[in-house]
């Protein structure tokens, strides 16, 4: 059976409380820890930037997967993997040099991902698919949590699921965006290895149980 990875996101978490919170997400059975990175300009928002990495390192064991919602990414996507982040991807849509980024981020030492927009379509992976550890898709507007799951993402999980299994590629696929107890099977069935959620995890007061109710769920994907 796949194994499928839960990615709380911290942007839903009390920041006051951050190192309870995400020892509360581990204690449920999280295995990544997402950390959405905003610039105010490539998305319309501001969250975190490499000291609460640099703290989050130190507070957990978990892997930290850093989601770079930010313009010039390549400027900055080494200095999270010196942070302590696992993983870190960076937007298509925000770097015209995916390549040398991706081998930036690899050569620090951590896993690269590329992170594609719910209105960009596949194709623009065409060739960064084979240099990138991993694709996470969009399945909300970047910028915000708690967005309603945007539909046809699951087609496009599907498709890209395609596109790798086709040319006998490793690439994993990450979908981030709208997903809960309600739909995580769904995006599982479709593809999909590694799930963020926010305001699931998050938003509901227990964490820990939170995170075993998605794993259940994404259980009863077949
Ligand atoms: C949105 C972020 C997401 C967000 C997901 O731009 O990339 O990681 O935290 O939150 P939910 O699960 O609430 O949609
Ligand atoms: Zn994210």
């Amino acid at each position: 059976m796949k194994t499928v990875e839960i990615a709380p996101s911290i942007l839903s978490a009390d920041f006051a409380r951050l190192g309870e919170e995400v020892a509360a997400a581990e204690r449920g059975g999280a295995t990544l820890l997402h950390c959405d990175v905003m610039d105010g300009h490539f998305v319309p928002n501001l969250t975190i930037g490499l000291p609460v990495i640099k703290s989050l390192r130190r507070a957990t064991r978990l892997p930290l997967d850093a989601h770079l919602m930010i313009s010039e990414p390549g400027l900055y996507a080494d200095k999270f993997v010196e942070a302590g982040a696992a993983m870190v991807s960076v937007h298509v849509e925000a770097d015209p040099h995916l390549h040398r980024t991706l081998a930036c981020i690899k050569g620090a030492g951590a896993a690269a991902g590329v992170a594609i927009n719910p209105a960009t379509p596949l194709g623009a992976l065409e060739e960064a698919l084979a240099y990138a550890d991993y694709i996470l898709i969009m399945s909300v507007n970047p910028g915000f949590g708690g967005q309603k799951f945007i539909k046809t993402s699951l087609d496009k999980v599907r498709r890209l699921r395609r596109m790798i299994d086709e040319r006998g590629l490793q690439t994993r696929i990450e979908i981030d965006g709208g997903i809960g107890a309600e739909n995580i099977a769904e995006v599982v069935a479709a593809g999909a290895e590694i799930v963020v959620a926010g305001t699931a995890v998050f938003g509901a007061g227990d964490p820990a149980n939170a995170v075993r109710e998605l794993r259940d769920a994404a259980a009863q994907w077949v």
